[in-house]
């Protein structure tokens, strides 16, 4: 019995050791817990663990080849709430798109990615609401979380994203008004705020704050005071 135990485990560690075989610690070994915590399945051939990280699929790394770049794992029925110590680890990490997936929490590391410049995590059911350690993200042009289940207030700290080009909070659950701090956000370009609970008016100067907006939706909420002076040949706007 002692040995067949022993022969047993010894097949479950050999089994087991191609999901294992990223250096702890690594990038490679933070991108392969994600995958595999989030229930990899259907698409699990996409992915060869024991090859280096940079290789694998929507992946792209820095020239040394040490830490992961872009990061886009886009409908693969990723599931669950994302854990800790996982993508929240990337510090090098720029892009991340987990768009079409079944994800339905964030790790608070995530906010501690201060080199991101694009964060995709729209058509997934994530709940909860978005802390204003969103400000971390000092970086940021784009960021696109819709079709989620978002709710709470747009947090104030969107102030500190000066870089910010698109953003798009649409399909949600998002309540109260919408904060002054946008009006930080002077390189907007693309504003969707639309379904979600929004009331109250815009924020005082909304209308001039942003130079070079093209799109805003602010449809399906309960938004007053639009009365704002835009220059509407410009601006696609949608009430
Ligand atoms: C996975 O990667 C390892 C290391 O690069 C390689 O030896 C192995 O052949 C690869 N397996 C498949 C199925 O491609
Ligand atoms: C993901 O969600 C979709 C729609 O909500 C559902 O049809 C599908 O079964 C879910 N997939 C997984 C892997 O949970
Ligand atoms: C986010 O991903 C979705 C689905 O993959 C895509 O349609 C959308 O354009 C992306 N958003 C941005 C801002 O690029
Ligand atoms: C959406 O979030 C609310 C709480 O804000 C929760 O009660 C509800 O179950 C969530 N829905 C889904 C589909 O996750
Ligand atoms: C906005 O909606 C909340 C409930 O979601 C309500 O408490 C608040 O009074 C509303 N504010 C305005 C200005 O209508």
């Amino acid at each position: 019995m002692g040995f067949n135990f022993f022969l047993s485990l010894l097949v479950l560690s050999l089994l087991l050791k191609p999901l294992a075989s990223q250096q702890p610690n690594t990038d490679g070994f933070y991108v392969s817990q994600f995958l595999q915590k989030m229930g990899l399945s259907s698409s699990s051939q996409l992915y060869n663990f024991s090859a280096p990280v940079c290789s694998w699929q929507g992946v792209f790394c820095d020239s040394k080849k040490e830490y992961v770049i872009n990061l886009v794992a886009s409908g693969l029925e990723l599931s669950g709430s994302i854990p800790d110590t996982t993508i929240g680890k990337l510090n090098k990490l720029e892009i991340l798109d987990l768009s079409n997936n079944n994800i339905t929490g964030l790790p608070s590391d995530l906010w501690s990615l201060g080199s991101l410049k694009n964060l995709n995590l729209s058509h997934n059911q994530i709940s909860g609401s978005l802390p204003n350690n969103i400000g971390n993200f000092g970086l940021l042009e784009s960021v696109d979380l819709s079709s989620n289940n978002f709710s709470g207030e747009i947090p104030a700290a969107i102030s500190s994203l000066s870089s910010l080009r698109v953003l798009k909070l649409d399909q949600n659950g998002f309540e109260m008004g919408i904060p002054s701090g946008i009006l930080g956000c002077q390189s907007l370009v693309e504003i969707d705020l639309s379904t979600n609970r929004l009331n109250g008016s815009l924020p005082d100067g909304f209308g001039a704050a942003f130079t070079k907006l093209k799109i805003l939706n602010l449809a399906g909420n309960e938004i007053h005071g639009r009365d704002f002076r835009f220059r509407r040949d410009e601006i696609h706007y949608y009430s």
